[in-house]
């Protein structure tokens, strides 16, 4: 796609979209970087796999996950928390990469939530067919901090509803190199992954990866 072959740089006035008061979407803003984070996902499953964790009422995520930073969110049947060892290793997550506490903080800034200081970064995995229902992530502390989320791969199709579950909810597409952050009154807003559709990515393969930044403690 030409949109992949040209990203718009940051500056650029039609590089910020708003998606609601205090989320926004920032096509290509990963894109120049992708390569780099997608060779530190590597690195980072090489220390703490992928792995399909359990809701608390005891159902297999479809979405495979893993994290790395000093917090790591994990699912199981004693209820959704953040840990700074991997319960599968027994060992502390592998540390945030220098490459992606940069861009999580240089993609908050450029919407307004200066000094971003991620401790937490969800790795997830989607397979065609693969889709994240809608949920609030609210297993931070604080809720000041914003979101930052970053789209690798296989495009797909972002829910991003209100505060409320009923509420109407946006389909936006994401391809690779996407960033949204989402923060102030949108911090808690209802979001999830429509079913991903099948392809192939020259980097990714069928897969999509996304980055989720996020200040736990
Ligand atoms: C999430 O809500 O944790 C992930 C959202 C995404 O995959 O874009
Ligand atoms: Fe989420």
């Amino acid at each position: 796609m030409t949109e992949d072959l040209f990203p718009r740089q940051p500056g650029d006035p039609v590089f910020r979209e708003a998606l609601a008061d205090g989320a926004w979407l920032l096509r290509g803003f990963a894109f120049e970087e992708a390569v780099t984070l997608l060779i530190e996902v590597d690195r980072v499953l090489q220390q703490a796999p992928w792995r399909h964790m359990r809701t608390p009422g005891g159902l297999q995520m479809a979405v495979a996950m893993t994290n790395c930073g000093p917090l790591g969110w994990t699912s199981d049947a004693r209820g959704y928390r953040y840990e700074s060892c991997d319960p599968t290793t027994g060992k502390p997550w592998p540390a945030l990469p220098l490459a992606f506490a940069a861009l999580a903080r240089n993609a908050a800034q450029a919407v307004g939530f200066a000094h971003f200081a991620p401790d937490a970064c969800l790795i997830n995995r989607y397979q065609p067919g693969t889709r994240l229902s809608l949920h609030q992530d609210r297993d931070e502390r604080p809720l000041d901090a914003p979101i930052v989320s970053v789209s690798l791969g296989l495009s797909a199709i972002f829910l991003f509803g209100g505060l409320q579950r009923s509420a109407p909810v946006r389909r936006v597409q994401l391809a690779h190199g996407d960033v949204v952050v989402w923060g102030g009154r949108s911090r808690l807003a209802f979001h999830g992954i429509a079913p991903l559709a099948a392809g192939h990515h020259a980097l990714t393969g069928s897969q999509r990866i996304n980055l989720t930044f996020r200040q736990a403690l």
